[in-house]
Parts: structure tokens; C-alpha cells; sequence
């Protein structure tokens, strides 16, 4: 079933945006990945209010709101049981070099993309995972936000091919902050931990979720910084995304994990929502 429609440009089905568009330019802009299950975007709400918290905390004016991207999400999903939709909202065309231009509108791209299939070992037997020598840079203005900014993530997936499913990387003071694509969870002496996100990575949707969740089921998670050297006295660890749902932690640099109870218990509620486990 193909759905006729793969992009649209400010609404208008087109792939063509202008060689001046400032996300191409200076990665001037926001982003959203979201799975599509049944023909819907499970985490919609969640996205939406990411993508126009972090518009809004980057001065970037927006003059659509989240009803016209869910018309335009339906009109891209069409009768698409399962895919992508990747939303790129940039802070338009205008300005000149760095300065913005106060008066340019934000321009969204919209586009649908098959659902990327990984191997059904990685929700069952968990994943191995590279500590990247490639740091996160600390800046808490950009802190939290899905920006398009990735040179760092894409510097880090450069460091494996693919020996690894995932990279986790640090700050530069050696605390561990997050997978290249995905938020980390860790058992701690029987505490749910999670790096905090003060001052760098991005605040996932899936990690929200998993959070509101657990503590409906009486789990605390708490945020915290999270040293290399504590990885190595974790009971197990879990990795956490939009669109991959949660993959346990198989191994660490080659150190081994069980996947303990904790993490199946999240798999099992993440099921729920968003069956990708399956
Ligand atoms: C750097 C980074 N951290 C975390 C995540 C997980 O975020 P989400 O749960 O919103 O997919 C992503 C998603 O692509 C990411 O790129």
C-alpha cells in the first residue's frame, strides 16, 4: 500500500527547498522522528511539544501550529500502516549570514520514510554498545532540544561500523549523557537512573514517556549525573527512542549485562503503546 505523497514543503507536495533555507545553511531549525504504528504517530503530543518548545526557546517564529502538521501528517501517512514521518521545521530563508531576519517565518519539511528494520535480537537479547570517544559539547541554551546540529552524533557513529548497534557519549567533564540516537536508562545499587540533561543531549519523547510510566507503576527514575566509571557497577541498562521503542543493554566496551526485570518490565509497557518489540 503506497502512499502517493512522500514530502511536503510548507504543506505543498514538493522535495525541493530553496539553496538559502537556513537549517541547510547553519542547521538553523528543529527536528521530530516519529514512528508511525496503525497508520498513527503514537508520541505525537509529546513531539509536538518539543518541537514548539524548542522553536520557541530559538526565537524561531512559526506560523503553523500542531493542527496543521497533524492535517499534513494524515495527508503523508495515508493508508501507511507503519513508517516514519521526519518533521524538519528551519527558521526560514532570510537574514543575512548569521543574523536572523525578525520578520522570516519558519519553513517545515515533512517527509515519510519506510520504517527502518533492525534486527528483532535487539529488543530480545539486547544490544552492544561502544563508549564513543566523541564528546557531547555542554551548552544548556541548546540543552534538551532536538536541534539540527549533529556533527557530534555523526562524528561519534563514525567510530564503529558495525560491530555495535549504539554509541553512548559523554560530556567533556566524563559523564555519560546518551546514546548517539537514544537516551540511556541504568539500575543503580536498585535505583532507576538517567543522566540529567541540564546542560547537553536531547530530552527524548520515548525517555518522557518511560519515565511518566514507570512512576505509574512505582518505579522512581531518578536523574543524576552518571560517571563513566558508575557504568561498570550498574545491574542492568536499557536504551530508549522514539522510533526503536527500547532496547536493552547487551554489553558496554565488551563488559556484559543481564537484561534484569526492570527492563523487561518497560519493554512490556512500551508494548502497549507502541508494539515495535514484537
Ligand atoms: C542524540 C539523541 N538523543 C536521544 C534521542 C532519543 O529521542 P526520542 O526518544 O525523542 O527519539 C535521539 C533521537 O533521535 C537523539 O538523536
Amino acid at each position: 500500500m503506497k502512499s502517493p505523497v512522500l514530502h511536503l514543503v510548507n504543506g505543498i507536495p514538493t522535495g525541493l527547498v530553496s539553496v538559502n533555507d537556513r537549517g541547510l545553511r547553519y542547521g538553523d531549525g528543529c527536528f521530530e522522528t516519529m514512528a508511525i504504528h496503525n497508520g498513527r504517530v503514537p508520541l505525537w503530543q509529546r513531539h509536538m511539544e518539543r518541537l514548539f518548545d524548542g522553536c520557541r526557546r530559538l526565537a524561531i517564529r512559526c506560523e503553523f501550529d500542531a493542527g496543521d502538521l497533524s492535517r499534513e501528517a494524515a495527508m503523508l501517512i495515508g493508508e501507511q500502516p507503519r513508517g516514519v514521518l521526519r518533521l524538519t521545521v528551519t527558521r526560514g530563508s532570510g537574514g543575512r549570514g548569521y543574523a536572523p531576519d525578525p520578520a522570516e517565518s519558519a519553513n517545515r519539511i515533512m517527509s515519510l520514510l519506510p520504517a527502518r528494520q533492525y534486527p528483532e535480537s535487539y529488543a530480545a537479547d539486547g544490544v552492544s554498545v561502544l563508549l564513543c570517544k566523541t564528546p557531547v559539547t555542554s551548552n544548556p541554551l541548546l540543552a534538551g532540544i532536538k536541534h539540527l546540529n549533529r556533527l557530534e552524533q555523526v562524528l561519534a557513529r563514525n567510530e564503529w561500523v558495525n560491530e555495535y548497534a549504539e554509541g553512548l557519549m559523554s560530556d567533556q567533564q566524563g559523564n555519560v549523557i546518551e546514546g548517539t540516537i537514544t537516551n540511556l536508562f541504568l539500575v543503580h545499587n536498585d535505583e532507576v537512573i538517567t543522566p540529567g540533561l541540564e546542560q547537553c543531549g536531547v530530552a527524548g519523547v520515548m525517555r518522557a514517556e518511560i519515565i511518566q510510566r514507570m512512576s505509574r507503576l512505582g518505579f522512581s527514575v531518578s536523574e543524576k549525573n552518571i560517571r563513566i566509571d558508575m557504568l561498570k557497577e550498574c545491574q542492568e541498562g536499557f536504551l530508549s527512542n522514539a522510533v526503536i521503542g527500547v532496547w536493552p543493554i547487551a554489553s558496554i566496551d565488551g563488559r556484559e549485562y543481564s537484561i534484569g526485570s526492570t527492563t523487561r518490565i518497560v519493554q512490556q509497557e512500551i508494548k502497549t503503546i507502541f508494539p515495535v518489540n514484537d
